[in-house]
């Protein structure tokens, strides 16, 4: 049972396979929160906690004799307002008389089989009919509204994920201003913050921060999730690393605005209130009418940061991403854009195809650009038919052609958007969010569609799933290149406008929804300028997106790095690109770009009829490597070996079987130096008891020769086998790589 009720105590306990998490039914009816960590055997942990005075910190009324419980003190599982605790709350009201206020108290709770979904939102689920869900009904037994507290308890995976929900039980309207998924109060402790931020083309860059003794506040206002901020955060103690120290995980299941607040408050304990960002938000619920706020999804890991991110990674990998691809081996594919940009035609599309589908491609994407006037940036954005100046006779016979080859076609869009020079704006100018009197601020010199709009999610779904029972397209590049200014509907009356952010969100779920269901074969890729909108509610659609516009192997080493925090590298899009590096202008080896494109979803990205033929035979071994070593990388445990922030001369990383039977380890010298000490790493998640035989040992770029290093072939090495336990606990050693960035990939196989 990983949910139960103790009467005599009034907790309710969740357990998962190394946490506890217990809330309490104090006196008055309300919901304390007691505890979250480690797994602790205890039905009643409200032993740590003194209920005394504290001045300022308001009681309830009926507490005139004791002075206490102030809410100003005592850990919560969701705030109530505007009734004494002065902390980041989850909650602000408006509306009618009495609406001022909200002081919610335990009506009554469910323990139910298997994981509650969020009305119209993703949210984690669970195909083994193993999770259980507890819903706590809470009331406000001045006004009437509800609130409803759900719980799903992934035992096995070790998770928690929690949502909350508003019912208008007061009989007259109230208007939400603010209503916050989760309150995780962490009463005791020091902790850190790591959050992940970023710009365009540089995307979640871990940075950790010790906890001022004040609020601290990760958010994004652009409409989605965005390059700048994750709706993902991370509390860890001081001391934690990789390896080591209690740590917790909050993983917001949404992709526009977000909000997360972290404060510690005047007795030193921590606050975390996590959920849809509150500014230009306001929802309006008539009577009987109910808002639910997304998913958050919770670890705690005892085992430092390594294995939290592992944790999320099970999770999203198993429980959030869907549909077959979220198993299946994916297509190897080849992406146009930086091959070509705008100027393609289908012969030069088909000569790269051709020479990829040679050294073992599996997939072709047509990037943006086959639609419309689609000849440049600036136009066509809507006009979702084919520009048959550049494929004549439409997309069918240049799939055809490629089909021909064995691969697959896959082909970029970008519904939510239109330009102001396209058939679509110039049919239906309202669909764009725009203030009224006012010219919308423009980016890439393109404006947003309402998805707040029924008639245009249905429009959108019409023309695209036209498209794929037209074509034969099996994956879809589905892009978003810009944020959200001047948000205002045309078809909303003034006091709906602060539901506009929220209700797109749920236009375009709404619409992937639709069309993922209707094309479960279709592989889905999410992007937006890159990573703009990477977060685990686009994954529930698309179980990979496009980590980044910055496809320059060291840059992305930080990005994936940061990425790999909360996100597996099954859903980080990541290609090789040309050198020098479009974005960059940096010169890196082939063989290096591959080792970091490796280790996300692999593909190219570039003219490969423009290289050698020793580069093509060079990428013929890529592909290969890479299929055969599929399921390591994929679904492999992913242990980070090293520190960007501590701006270390490598970056090296590993995946390691679960039942210890292979690992790969992938290094890259991000810094040359002369005379410098050979790399030395310890490996992770091998088996200590068994031995290991190298089953390759590769270098790209420059490093000495073998028989200055070892005095001999690298065969020498390939020869014997080594003991889990000294290359976990003494290590292993590389060899000296000189050069600009050489990469190395060494195979441990158990013999
Ligand atoms: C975005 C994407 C790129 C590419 C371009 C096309 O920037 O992230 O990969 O598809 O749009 O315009």
């Amino acid at each position: 049972m990983s949910i139960v009720f103790q009467e005599t105590y009034k907790t309710i306990t969740l357990s998962t396979a190394n946490t506890l998490y217990q809330m309490q039914i104090d006196h008055l009816g309300h919901l304390q929160h007691l505890y979250y960590g480690r797994r602790a055997d205890e039905a009643d942990m409200s032993y740590q906690y003194f209920q005394a005075d504290r001045a300022f910190s308001p009681y309830p009324h009926q507490g005139f004799n004791k002075r206490c419980p102030s809410p100003d003190i005592v850990p919560q599982e969701y705030t109530g307002f505007n009734t004494g605790d002065y902390r980041v709350g989850c909650l602000e009201l408006s509306g009618g008389t009495g609406m001022n206020a909200a002081d919610f108290t335990y009506v009554r709770h469910e323990i139910l089989p298997g994981k509650y979904q969020v009305e119209g939102m993703p949210s984690a689920y669970d195909e083994g009919g193993q999770a259980q869900t507890l819903v706590v009904y809470l009331a406000d037994q001045v006004t009437g509204l509800q609130l409803e507290l759900y719980y799903g308890v992934f035992e096995k995976e070790d998770i928690i994920t929690r949502a909350a929900r508003l019912v208008n039980g007061t009989g007259q309207p109230v208007r939400l201003e603010k209503a916050a998924s989760v309150c995780l109060d962490i009463p005791f402790g020091d902790w850190d913050l790591i959050h992940f931020h970023g710009r365009h083309a540089m995307e979640r860059q871990a940075e950790r921060l010790p906890l001022p003794q004040t609020v601290t506040t990760v958010q994004s206002k652009r409409g989605v999730s965005s390059h700048h901020h994750n709706p993902f955060v991370i509390l860890c103690d001081r001391e934690a690393t990789e390896e080591q120290g209690d740590c917790y995980g909050l993983m917001l299941v949404y992709s526009g605005n977000h909000r997360t607040d972290v404060e510690v408050n005047q007795m030193g304990s921590t606050r975390v209130v996590m959920g849809i960002g509150d500014e230009l938000f306001s929802w309006n619920l008539e009577p009987g009418g109910a808002f639910a706020a997304p998913e958050v999804i919770l670890a705690f890991s005892g085992q430092g940061l390594g294995h939290l991110s592992r944790l999320y990674h099970h999770m999203i990998r198993h429980n959030v991403c869907r549909g077959e691809y979220k198993t299946a081996r994916r297509p190897i594919l080849i992406n146009n854009w930086e091959a070509t940009y705008f100027d393609f035609t289908a012969d030069k599309v088909y000569d790269i195809a051709r020479m990829a589908a040679e050294l073992g491609v599996e997939m072709l994407v047509l990037d943006d650009g086959w639609f419309g006037q689609r000849y440049d940036d600036n136009r066509a954005l809507g006009d979702w038919y084919v520009n048959e100046k550049k494929l004549p006779g439409g997309l069918a016979p240049l799939i055809e052609r490629i089909n021909g080859l064995g691969m697959k076609f896959g082909i970029w869009i970008e519904p939510e958007m239109v330009s102001e020079d396209s058939d679509l704006y110039r049919a239906h100018p309202d669909w764009a969010l725009s203030v009224p009197g006012r010219l919308p601020a423009l980016c890439r010199n393109q404006l947003i569609l309402d998805l707040s709009r029924p008639e245009v999610v249905d429009y959108l779904y019409e023309r695209i799933s036209g498209l794929l029972r037209d074509n034969h397209i099996e994956y879809i590049k589905w892009d978003m290149n810009r944020n959200m200014t001047d948000v205002y509907s045309h078809a909303l009356p003034a006091e709906k406008q602060g539901e506009v952010s929220h209700r797109y969100v749920l236009g375009l779920y709404r619409l992937l929804d639709r069309l993922t269901t209707e094309f479960p074969h279709v592989l889905f890729e999410g992007c937006s300028g890159g990573g703009g909108r990477f977060d685990a509610g686009i994954l529930a659609y698309s179980p990979q997106i496009w980590c980044s516009d910055d496809t320059d192997a060291i840059e992305r080493l930080v990005i994936q790095h940061g990425t790999s925090f909360g996100y597996p590298v099954s859903a980080m899009g990541a290609h090789v690109s040309a050198s020098p590096n479009h974005q960059t202008g940096r010169n890196t080896p082939l063989g290096t770009r591959a080792v970091v494109a490796m280790s996300g979803t692999f593909g190219y990205e570039l003219d490969i009829n423009k290289l050698s033929d020793e580069e093509k035979e060079e990428i013929r071994g890529q592909v290969q490597f890479f299929k055969e070593n599929y399921r390591l990388i994929q679904d492999g445990d992913y242990y980070r070996l090293s520190d960007p922030s501590r701006n270390e001369w490598y970056t090296a990383w590993e995946f390691a079987a679960a039942d210890g039977s292979e690992a790969l380890l992938n290094v890259v010298l991000t810094h040359s130096r002369a005379n410098s000490p050979n790399i030395h790493l310890r490996l992770k998640g091998l088996d200590p008891d068994a031995r290991y035989r190298i089953a390759g040992e590769d270098y790209y770029g420059a490093h000495l020769p073998w028989d200055l290093m070892f005095g001999g072939s690298p065969s020498i090495r390939e020869e014997r086998t080594y003991s889990g336990s000294s290359l976990m606990y003494a290590g292993f050693t590389l060899p000296m790589l000189f050069g600009d960035y050489p990469s190395g990939q060494i195979h441990f196989v158990r013999v």
